[in-house]
């Protein structure tokens, strides 16, 4: 039988998920939106692209909810996206959309419960960590099955700009953004390689200190290019993600997982190298971090915890 992945919420991230997705042909999609036939449409916008493309995956979409029923992945895009405020022109933060998209994720997350009980939920819908105790909250689903993409997107952005600054190809760095997805993210120099050479022998301090912070504001600098999120880089990180996990690829992709001990931490979504495979995180890495690394991690530990505790949980 094939697999059956509901991708929650068809905006710029869900749709694109779909499409990259769709050319892997790792299994059926279903998108679900609220937003009248928007997922109907581009559902089948994108089906209608696979004699072109050559893939033979099946693409629905509704804005009935019990689309998702029995899917073994639900992506989660639901919620509002960074975008301007008409009567300020501010971006909001991810933080401050906190409240509002704890209402949205609630509702979300019963949905869930109730029409893909046994599914893997990915959330890519900010602000991401505090997102993630919402849905593992509300659903009550274990930690392996609830999984959140930030790493994958921020490490993928952060090799960019390595691959970028030096001149070689993309496919022959390795690295690693760990913490919170949000401004205080730890890009990992250290445990960075170009085909296994240190980057740190590569590139100066300097040079890594400016990668390293626009990779902490990549999302920020999509914003202001935009005027809203960017997408195209968030959905690859989100369809990697899915396809490690149903294909039982046991890739290893820094997600946000649901700490108990884990690095010091207790009963807190944070971005850690976790490995991915058909029961969802299935095993988290352990790393030597110097005491540096280990103080930014606590420190974005702390910027996660202090919007998770304006969700109101105990
Ligand atoms: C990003 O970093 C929107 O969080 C998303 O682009």
């Amino acid at each position: 039988m094939r697999n059956k992945i509901a991708l929650y919420g068809a905006g710029n991230v869900g749709a694109t998920t779909g499409h990259w997705l769709a050319d892997k042909e790792i299994g059926d999609i279903v998108m679900f939106d609220i937003f009248g036939q928007t997922a109907a449409g581009k559902a089948l916008d994108l089906y209608e692209a696979g004699p072109a493309i050559g893939f033979d995956s099946r693409i629905t979409g509704s804005s009935d909810v019990g689309i998702i029923e029995g899917a073994d992945v639900v992506v989660v895009t639901a919620g509002v996206p960074r975008k301007k405020d008409p009567v300020t022109g501010k971006f909001p933060s991810r933080d401050e959309l906190v409240k509002i998209n704890q209402d949205v994720m609630s509702q979300v997350s019963e949905n869930i419960k109730k029409h893909a009980p046994d599914s893997i939920v990915i959330i890519v819908t900010n602000p991401l960590d505090a997102m993630c105790h919402v849905v593992k909250h509300v659903t009550g689903f274990p930690r392996e099955r609830v999984i959140g993409q930030a790493g994958a997107l921020d490490t993928a952005r952060y090799k960019t700009f390595i691959a970028l600054e030096l001149g070689v190809s993309v496919e022959d760095v390795h690295g690693i953004v760990l913490g919170g997805h949000g401004d205080t993210m730890v890009p990992l120099p250290r445990h960075t390689s170009v085909a296994g050479i240190p980057v740190t022998e590569l590139i100066s301090q300097e040079k890594l200190d400016a990668i390293i912070d626009r990779t902490a504001k990549g999302g920020g600098e999509i914003v202001g290019l935009l005027g809203y999120s960017g997408y195209y880089a968030p959905a690859a990180g989100t369809a990697i993600m899915v396809e490690s996990i149903l294909k039982d690829k046991k890739r290893v992709i820094p997600s946000a997982v649901y700490t108990q001990g884990e690095y010091g931490y207790q009963d807190l979504f944070i971005g850690l190298p976790v490995v991915l495979g058909r029961k969802g995180v299935e095993r988290i890495l352990d790393m030597d971090l110097n005491e540096k690394e280990r103080a930014m991690l606590d420190h974005s530990a702390e910027a996660v915890r202090s919007v998770v505790a304006v969700l109101g949980y105990d």
